[in-house]
């Protein structure tokens, strides 16, 4: 319980200050997780509280729709608002140029979108997330399509990866929100993410992977010493 608590707080402090760079008349990118859901909730309050006005937002999931429309955050898409001004989301592992795994909850396609869209992308975690090297602590997510995911699994295996099926909480395969199938592809530590990322984009089969390289500008990290903010250099 200790523990736990200690993560929470944590993952709230570090979504709470990447709130304080929301300013009003933004549309934001709203991420996915547990850690992201706070940032949700924050705004959320703000705009209650009537200090954050004229806010648009564009969930990064189904699961982030539901939770910001309970908080009455109006929300918009990609269709009516393709430029967005900042996105903060969670990630399952972070190293030192801000690279970062995401799709831990299975929303990497539509989070890798919407980070694609922003001006500034804000990664926010608690300090577990942090590694020398991507691949140290996670698998990378890979989701595919239904019918690809037998020559997936294949091609994965091939360039080096254990593969394993994402599974729901009943045991049958997880299915996104876009209706595809992901395998959580175990590379070991990736000594060339850039490369590794080329391969599986060149693949039908494989819809989107969960390397973010290059996407991220500011990560902030709680921790038991406070909150650090790194930003790309
Ligand atoms: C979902 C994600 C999440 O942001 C990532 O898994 C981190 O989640 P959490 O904050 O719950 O640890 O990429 O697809």
């Amino acid at each position: 319980m200790g523990k736990m608590q200690n993560f929470e707080n944590l993952k709230k402090e570090a979504a709470e200050k990447a709130v304080e760079f929301v300013k009003p008349g933004m549309v934001l990118g709203l991420g996915t997780g547990s850690t992201a859901k706070y940032a949700t909730l924050r705004i959320g309050e703000l705009i209650r509280d009537g200090k954050l006005e004229n806010i648009l937002a564009i969930p990064t999931s189904d699961r982030t729709a539901e939770l910001a429309a309970e908080v009455n955050i109006p929300l918009t898409d990609l269709v009516k608002n393709p430029k967005i001004d900042i996105t903060i989301d969670g990630a399952d592992e972070i190293e030192p140029s801000l690279n970062v795994i995401k799709g831990g909850g299975g929303a990497h396609l539509r989070e890798k979108l919407v980070a694609q869209s922003s001006k500034k992308m804000i990664v926010v975690a608690d300090e577990s997330k942090l590694s020398d090297k991507l691949g140290e602590k996670w698998a990378v997510p890979v989701e595919v399509l239904k019918i690809a995911v037998e020559t997936e699994s294949i091609f994965l295996k091939s360039i080096g990866a254990e593969i394993k099926m994402r599974k729901n909480e009943n045991d049958e395969n997880f299915i996104t929100d876009l209706g595809n199938f992901i395998i959580d592809a175990d590379f070991g530590v990736i000594e060339n993410p850039y490369q590794l990322a080329g391969k599986m984009n060149s693949r039908a089969g494989i819809v989107e992977q969960g390397l973010f390289l290059d996407l991220v500008g500011i990560v902030i990290i709680a921790g038991k010493d406070g909150v650090r903010i790194l930003e790309k250099k």
